[in-house]
């Protein structure tokens, strides 16, 4: 039974600055950032290049540190984890998407999706099993022994996203994760994601500049001057 009342992430007040480019001064990108994702909630945040939305992200994956506020995975305070525990936490209850994905270009597609639950601790075999479901799920079956490089860019995509899922994570934050597509194969993965989120009972954070993409998610955020407005209620 899913419970969509469960809070899987939450940001409070986070702010972050940057030396401006000139070096004379400071370039406030977050001020005082709210938000809340539910657990299956599939949030869309959109906003101009430069608006912060890259920045929010790696602060809500913990793989950056606001200057002030604070950051919940499952109602935990991640920043007030030591680095090393961070580190652990993040790889068992968060999955990364980029627009680029990432993928070791030496292993096989199964291999990649399966080195984050090795290095988690899972066993070979578990680990295989569970890469080989997920890679079912995303219609890559005939593929799982493929270099990336012999992949096209959605199935590199579909396995970067497999990859994300290896550790059931309870939330998936991605940058961008149809940036590098055309329209067939963004449709494609944008429907994977939609159904894997009730299938995998993940929730996602999702960064697009496509508002085609953010209509079909549940919640949408805009990035202005360093505020996250809520945009509309689509469902
Ligand atoms: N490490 C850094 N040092 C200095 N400035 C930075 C750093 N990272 C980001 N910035 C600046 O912060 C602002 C926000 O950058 P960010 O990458 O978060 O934007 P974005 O919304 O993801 O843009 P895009 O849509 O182009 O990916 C930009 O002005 C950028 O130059
Ligand atoms: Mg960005």
């Amino acid at each position: 039974m899913i419970n969509y009342q469960q809070i899987v992430l939450e940001a409070v007040e986070i702010s972050k600055s940057y030396p401006s480019k000139s070096g004379s001064g400071m370039l406030e990108v977050l001020n005082e950032v709210d938000l809340k994702v539910h657990n299956s909630e599939i949030a869309a945040i959109i906003g101009s290049s430069g608006s912060g939305k890259s920045t929010l992200l790696h602060l809500l994956g913990g793989l950056d540190h606001p200057d002030t506020g604070e950051v919940y995975w499952e109602q935990k305070p991640i920043f007030k984890w030591k680095q090393d525990k961070l580190a652990e936490e993040r790889n068992r209850q968060v999955g990364f998407v980029f627009q680029f994905h990432h993928l070791l270009p030496e292993f096989t597609a199964i291999e990649n999706v399966y080195l984050p639950g090795l290095i988690s601790g899972k066993p070979l075999k578990e680990a295989e099993q569970r890469a080989a479901s997920l890679l079912e799920k995303l219609g890559m079956s005939d593929r799982t022994e493929h270099r990336p490089s012999q992949l096209s860019g959605g199935e590199q995509q579909r396995v970067a996203i497999a990859r994300a899922l290896m550790n059931n994570p309870s939330i998936i934050l991605a940058d961008e994760p149809t940036g590098n597509l055309d329209e067939k194969n963004t449709d494609i993965i944008l429907n994977q994601l939609i159904e894997l989120r009730e299938t995998e009972q993940v929730a996602m954070v999702l960064i697009t500049h496509e508002k085609e993409i953010a209509s079909r998610c549940d919640t949408i955020y805009e990035l202005k001057q360093g505020k996250l407005h809520r945009f509309e209620e689509t469902h």
